[in-house]
């Protein structure tokens, strides 16, 4: 229902609810725009409903109609990430519960927030243009006109009802192949093998997730790997999530992410944040079942070792934030801020170090996804609010409200910076990463002979993605050990993009000269948000290569994805108002 306040959204005042969305688009690759029309079906919450506003951004509207009589719109002027509002009165009443379809002819601009336009210069192939979307948190307007709002779930394709933010084209030369009963990879030629190897995981963990969760109600479950630019390292658009490119590291090391996005079928696209204040209900019970299927199909220490990693990603969003920024409270006030800029690791990470908080003063594991598997169960096809959410988790322990009322909510929830409690997770796999990351943090310039390429031989990447992060958390190491490092375990030829991200920005951060085209080259060579940013960030904050930093964004903008040069842009405080593409 529209009834909640979203503040991201122009449409969610409007006393009205979507029902059913129907979509058909042309799509013109030498224009860059794509020409549509959609029927929107729309139900009268109140009595003498007459006018309506939905969302948009950047859309040139041809037409409206309803019930197929023309329909008067009008603009409303232009929010700096809400976009417009776009005014439609109806030439006749409508009754409470009343439907109307709602009938646009459109056009998306060039420069949609939404949409990334490849040429085929920046495909595998070479030969054909790509196209492909990405709606979270707020882009679905810059391509459909629509209620862009979690909390207005309707039909679209399927008969599935679903937010704006999981609509999702993508057009290119793609190919498939089936990598089990229920899925398949899609991508250019070039890297269907490859992604058939590395998320041949997918069924087992999708049987993991459906003895964890309930029953998998989408069908299918394709993963669809896109071109490098592509700015999220996964997104959970139904029946096909998107991947980035830099999952393929041949040894199915960074398949967590697709452990992620297939638990989102559960918590993100059955059961929804209703506003993007929520968001922590979507991406922390997300990581918490990630974690959950990582226990089943590795080990609980497994479990824990990934929970420390976690922690520490949230320390890093709280000290780039600041811990007074509001921004880092799990439950943050999004009045006129852009849900894109709000994005860190904090809902993700101090929502899964409060869920596992919980799962340990409520007896465990077993017992604690007994509650999620029902909250998910209550919840499913609607939107909720974390004091939704709260409620029944009072309603679900109700044996337990003495423990439960003993937890500082607010702290937790509406206070910024790290949570009020630090979970104690067990060390097994990290030790080894602590022993050598302290090792080097000690040595003098006398002790870096006893480095040898052993030390890390034994450790699994993920311990050498544990090391890495441990290191970066301390302060900068003398150049001298990096290029030591760099000698005994020769990390510059490693390719898995996790550990090639934190050792380049250890050399940077280190002011190892060498390393800044390096750098760069991987900011620019691949798109994720997660990389492209902090390594941008780490070289201009290298005082001498700031202007270069500078330099190589402002050469690469036009054929960066939207939102990534945007909070670049942002970061490294160059106009980012300017359009990105033409
Ligand atoms: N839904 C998110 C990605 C997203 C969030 C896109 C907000 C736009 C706005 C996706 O499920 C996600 O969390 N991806 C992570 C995966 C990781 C936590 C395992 C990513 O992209 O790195
Ligand atoms: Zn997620």
């Amino acid at each position: 229902m529209a009834s909640v306040l979203d503040p991201c959204s122009f449409s969610s005042f409007t006393k009205c609810v979507t029902k059913h969305l129907n979509l058909s688009y042309n799509v013109d690759f030498e224009r860059h725009v794509l020409k549509a029309k959609v029927a929107l079906t729309v139900e009268a919450l109140e009595d003498h409903f007459s006018s309506l506003t939905l969302d948009t951004r950047d859309l040139k509207i041809f037409n409206v109609t309803a019930n197929g009589q023309e329909a008067k719109f009008a603009m409303g002027p232009k929010h700096s990430f809400m976009g417009t509002p776009l005014e439609i009165t109806l030439p006749f009443d409508l009754s409470r519960g009343q439907h109307v379809i709602v009938e646009l002819s459109y056009e998306t601009a060039p420069t949609a927030s939404a949409l990334q336009w490849l040429t085929p210069e920046q495909t595998a192939g070479k030969t054909h243009p790509y196209l492909f979307s990405q709606c979270q948190a707020n882009h679905c307007r810059s391509m459909v006109p629509c209620q862009d709002s979690p909390s207005v779930k309707h039909t679209y394709y399927a008969q599935v009802p679903m937010p704006s933010y999981l609509i999702a084209i993508v057009v290119g030369a793609l190919e498939s192949r089936e990598i089990g009963p229920r899925s398949r990879v899609w991508s250019e030629k070039e890297y269907v093998d490859k992604a058939a190897f590395e998320f041949s995981e997918t069924e087992t963990m999708l049987k993991t997730a459906e003895d964890l969760a309930g029953p998998y109600v989408w069908g299918q479950y394709d993963i669809l790997v896109l071109p490098p630019s592509f700015p999220y390292g996964g997104m959970e658009n139904p029946c096909l999530t998107f991947a980035t490119p830099t999952l393929l590291a041949g040894d199915r090391s960074l398949s967590n992410v697709i452990a992620h996005e297939i638990s989102h079928s559960w918590t993100g696209n059955l059961v929804t944040n209703k506003t993007w204040e929520h968001f922590w209900l979507n991406e922390g019970h997300t990581v918490y079942l990630e974690r959950m299927i990582g226990r089943s199909m590795e080990s609980e220490q497994f479990r824990q070792f990934k929970a420390m990693g976690g922690w520490k990603d949230l320390q890093e969003s709280v000290n780039t934030f600041g811990a007074n920024n509001p921004l880092t409270n799990l439950v943050p006030s999004l009045h006129e801020v852009d849900p894109d800029d709000a994005f860190s690791s904090v809902p993700y990470e101090k929502g899964f170090a409060l869920l596992y908080h919980l799962e340990e003063l409520m007896g465990g594991p077993e017992v604690f996804m007994g509650f999620v598997k029902s909250y998910i169960q209550l919840f499913a096809y609607s939107s909720v609010t974390t004091e939704e959410w709260k409620n029944y988790l009072f309603t679900y322990f109700k044996d337990k409200v003495d423990i439960l009322n003993k937890v500082d909510w607010n702290a937790w929830m509406h206070t910024p910076g790290m949570p009020p409690v630090k979970p104690q997770y067990d060390t097994t796999l990290a030790d080894a990463c602590i022993a050598l990351c302290q090792r080097w943090v000690n040595a003098k310039e006398g002790d870096l002979g006893g480095f040898k390429e052993s030390d890390v031989k034994t450790l699994s990447s993920h311990q050498l993605i544990e090391f890495l992060s441990l290191l970066l958390q301390e302060e900068p190491l003398p150049l001298s050990h990096v290029k030591k490092m760099q000698e005994v375990y020769d990390l510059n030829s490693f390719m898995n993009a996790e550990i090639r991200f934190r050792w380049l920005r250890l050399c940077v951060k280190s002011k190892w000269e060498d390393a800044v085209a390096m750098a760069l080259k991987m900011a620019t060579d691949q798109g994720r948000m997660k990389f492209t940013r902090p390594l941008f960030r780490e070289v201009y904050n290298f005082d001498k290569y700031s202007e270069e930093a500078v330099r190589v964004f402002k050469a690469h903008r036009a054929a960066m994805h939207p939102v990534t040069a945007g909070l670049v842009a942002k970061a490294l405080k160059v106009d980012s108002t300017q359009t990105t593409s033409f």
